[in-house]
């Protein structure tokens, strides 16, 4: 296995205040990396930046920006360039999820997860990434969902966008291959993080309540960060997950939707 540490190596890691982002921060600290932590809330970043530095002597560099605007995005690339930062690692994790019905949830976060999931993951790959392919190195962690192997009736806008996220990766996976530059898709299963909180603002789905487990967010990290190592284009952590995404494609889509909708569905 390549050791990917050097000194002075950046790791970018979005949604870093909170849950599987946070995690992925404290690994690749400890792994040697200084950081750059993007997310809206600075302070969860700076606490998080102080016990890593006492830690392991980590550099970070905290960046509140909203990715889900365009100005956001640019914010976080300016610091970059004017820091001249070499970016080694980054990790797009920053997302949120939202359920109820499609046409009775509001528009603007519906829209919101289009503008996070996929503008701001995709804006900032293409931004940073052109450098590591020119330095012949580099490392992309896109953080998708195992909601990425079907459509989601009752989250219609988030599985979607996970798809988008986890067909993006794995075809510029194959387009970097030989380049240096290793892309890989994490598709985690639900996870113990604030995500549900946000999610089921509108609906608590009856996948919340855990009936096909819960993922600890660190065992998630730490097998995204393996995965990334070892250049492999996707990884689904937790087995039962595993299960989901080897027999989506050979599973007929009535039946698809037909399960995922009772999963997606509140309890009451
Ligand atoms: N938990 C799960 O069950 C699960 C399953 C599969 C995939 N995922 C994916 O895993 C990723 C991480 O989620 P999580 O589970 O760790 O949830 P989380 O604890 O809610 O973390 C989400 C992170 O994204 C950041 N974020 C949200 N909106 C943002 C915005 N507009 N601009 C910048 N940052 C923003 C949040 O920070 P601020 O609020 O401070 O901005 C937070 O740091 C997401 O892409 C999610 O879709 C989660």
């Amino acid at each position: 296995m390549e050791n990917i540490v050097q000194a002075r190596k950046y790791a970018l890691v979005t949604g870093a205040s909170s849950g599987i982002g946070r995690e992925l921060a404290a690994l690749l600290a400890r792994e040697g990396y200084a950081l750059v932590l993007v997310a809206r809330r600075t302070e969860p970043m700076q606490a998080l930046a102080a016990q890593l530095e006492q830690a392991h002597g980590t550099t970070s560099v905290v960046v509140g920006a909203d990715l889900g605007s365009p100005e956001g995005v640019r914010s976080v690339v300016r610091e970059v360039t004017e820091r001249q930062l070499e970016i080694d690692v980054l990790v797009n994790n920053a997302g949120f999820g939202l359920a109820g019905p499609f046409t009775e949830l509001p528009n603007e976060p519906q829209l919101g997860m289009i503008d996070l999931n996929i503008r701001a993951l995709t804006a900032l790959t293409r931004e940073l990434v052109p450098a590591m392919v020119a330095r012949r190195r580099g490392y992309v962690l896109n953080v998708a969902s195992s909601a990425a192997f079907q459509p989601g009736p009752l989250m219609a806008v988030y599985y979607a966008s996970k798809a988008y996220v986890l067909s993006f990766s794995a075809a510029l996976h194959e387009e970097l291959r030989g380049s240096g530059v290793k892309v890989t898709a994490l598709c985690p299963g639900f996870t113990e993080t604030e995500f549900a909180a946000r999610a089921a603002e509108h609906q608590k789905p009856r996948l919340f309540s855990g009936p096909l487990g819960k993922l600890d967010a660190r065992q998630v990290a730490e097998a995204g960060y393996r995965a990334l190592k070892q250049g492999r284009a996707v990884v689904v952590p937790g087995f039962t997950n595993r299960l989901g995404a080897w027999f989506a494609p050979v599973t007929p889509l009535a039946v698809k939707l037909r399960i995922t909708r009772y999963f997606n569905a509140s309890e009451s």
